[in-house]
């Protein structure tokens, strides 16, 4: 039995994991933010044989990152995955208590910031492993320093290749720095859950209609038998839904380790 913790797993793609993964016997502690939809999310997952639990939690700024993970030090003794399937899907230039773009503090420095500070139940897992999902970028992206990481003015089309592929940094972070564990970045591929939700119906169709759609469950397979299968190279990028082929990251490391203390800088992890 895994111990695994699915942030973002009151809803979509992380809620569908969480139903697979119990199904299966895994104990899964699901993180979100609206605390309804937490506890409707135990409610349906208490038949499975596997257990849940519910940690509601603002991952949008830092001191509601070290709040979770206090709180997750403080009643958990180790964890054998983080899944990270947090997201938000927002143009506008607002920002967070911090003075962030949401979609970069929770689409991708949250993941950092969280698994940083959760790295001592990791390190207690004979296998541990990060998985973040993210949606399909070219793996040649270079990042702006420029304009990383505060992102003023905020341009999604500008800035979003840049943010998602802070995962892929962090992946290969964890490859040259935590020696057991395993990281992967998994598209997400395009499902129809409530990430679509703040968007102006007119875009959300056309964004949603431009390409083809799958399934959540389809858009589950990967995170789900990365989690659960420990045969599997680290650091990973898994592109295509459903299918299990992976991309071994070959970054910039120059970059990585640029990218890395710009998010130590301003969570202090
Ligand atoms: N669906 C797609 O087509 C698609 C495409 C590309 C990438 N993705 C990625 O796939 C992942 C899963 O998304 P989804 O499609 O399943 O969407 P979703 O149903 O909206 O799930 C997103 C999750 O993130 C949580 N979340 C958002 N802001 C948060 C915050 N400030 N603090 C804590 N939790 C927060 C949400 O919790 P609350 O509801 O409580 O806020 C929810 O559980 C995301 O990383 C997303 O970027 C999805």
């Amino acid at each position: 039995m895994k111990k695994i913790l699915v942030a973002g797993g009151n809803s979509g793609i992380g809620l569908e994991a969480a139903r697979q993964l119990t199904a299966l016997g895994h104990h899964v502690v699901l993180l979100g933010r609206d605390a309804k939809k937490g506890q409707a999310a135990l409610a349906e997952l208490q038949s499975q044989p596997g257990k849940a639990e519910f940690l509601a939690a603002d991952l949008s700024t830092h001191s509601g990152v070290r709040a979770a993970a206090q709180a997750l030090l403080a009643s958990h003794d180790r964890f054998d995955v983080i899944l990270h399937t947090t997201g938000v899907l927002l143009f506008d230039d607002v920002r967070t208590a911090d003075g962030l773009h949401p979609f970069f503090a929770v689409n991708y420095l949250s993941r950092y910031h969280l698994t940083q500070l959760l790295l001592p139940l990791l390190r207690k897992s004979d296998s541990p492993r990060v998985i973040m999902l993210s949606s399909h970028i070219d793996l040649d992206t270079k990042i702006d320093f420029e304009y990383f990481p505060k992102f003023v003015p905020f341009d999604f089309g500008k800035a979003r290749a840049a943010i998602q592929y802070g995962n892929h940094h962090y992946a290969v972070h964890l490859k040259n720095t935590e020696k057991n564990v395993l990281a992967a970045v998994v598209n997400a591929g395009l499902a129809d859950t409530g990430i679509w939700r703040e968007l102006p119906a007119q875009v959300r169709d056309n964004m949603l209609g431009s390409r083809k759609q799958n399934t959540i469950p389809e858009s589950a397979v990967i995170p789900v038998a990365l989690c659960v299968n420990d045969a599997w190279e680290t650091a990973t990028y898994w592109g295509t839904i459903g299918k299990l082929e992976s991309t071994l990251l070959n970054l910039d490391l120059q970059e990585t380790e640029r990218l890395i203390s710009v998010c130590k800088e301003i969570t202090g992890a």
